[in-house]
């Protein structure tokens, strides 16, 4: 695992977007594995920036989110449908039919992920998926377990999920309690991995998922066993690795 370490927010949010950037200029028709949350918005700023200096031309990239809330529909302003859209989707020149977002409206949930994961499939797969990650260390919506999850599946939103997300809701009542969310073993199929993090609520978990032992437990943590990760992270969030 590459790690690199950044001054704060703002510096971690430019150093992943050039690896966002290097991707798409390397391979324009890329795949690109998406995440929402907090963490990613200011490296899609950084892009939107760029993109509107010229520099980066997203019309032959194909876009593929992380995760959906179940139940909501895509006018919903607290579906990642939404948040790509507003952060990012609305702001470059990627292509409507070109992005990806697992149907959260899709009450069917064994058939909507597994039209997902064969999406996912017949893309050639991830080039770069980016990740943020959950305070207790999950990335995408697997949640601590007894096992790892390996595809797209439906997943029952922890008590601490649910508490980290509120502040998006006007109350924890209304945070949906299913999310449909990539399995581990589909984010460890991407051929390159970028983790975004940042401040000091995930100092703890960084070190106990990047230095602790690999287990279902610390979803984050099977990420040592890929070949190509790239942690970008701010001092804060660093602060209790060991040196
Ligand atoms: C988002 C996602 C989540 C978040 C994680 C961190 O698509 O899948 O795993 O990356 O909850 O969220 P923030 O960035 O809000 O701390």
């Amino acid at each position: 695992m590459r790690i690199i370490e950044t001054k704060d927010y703002n510096d971690m949010s430019k150093k992943a977007a050039n690896i966002l950037s290097a991707q798409v200029i390397m391979k324009p028709d890329c795949v690109l594995g998406l995440a929402t949350g907090s963490t990613p918005i200011g490296t899609y700023e950084k892009l939107v920036e760029w993109y509107e200096k010229g520099d980066l031309d997203f019309s032959q990239v194909t876009s593929v989110n992380l995760d959906e809330y179940k139940g909501l529909d895509r006018k919903n302003d607290q579906s990642y449908y939404y948040f790509m859209h507003e952060h990012l989707f609305n702001h470059v020149n990627i292509k409507e039919e070109n992005t990806n977002v697992p149907d959260g409206t899709q009450p069917d949930g064994e058939k909507e992920c597994a039209r997902y994961e064969e999406l996912i499939r017949s893309l050639g797969g991830v080039d770069l998926q980016l990740l943020g990650l959950g305070h207790n260390g999950h990335i995408g919506f697997n949640e601590p377990a007894d096992a790892f999850d390996k595809t797209t599946h439906c997943v029952d939103l922890t008590e601490s999920t649910i508490e980290a997300n509120k502040r998006f809701f006007a109350s924890a009542d209304e945070v949906p309690r299913q999310a449909y969310t990539m399995g581990i073993g589909t984010i460890m199929q991407a051929k390159k991995i970028l983790i975004i993090v940042s401040g000091e609520d995930k100092a703890d978990i960084v070190r106990d998922a990047f230095f602790g032992s690999v287990t279902p437990r610390v979803p984050a943590s099977i990420l040592q066993m890929h070949s190509d990760v790239t942690l970008v992270a701010d001092e804060a969030a660093l602060s209790k690795i060991p040196r």
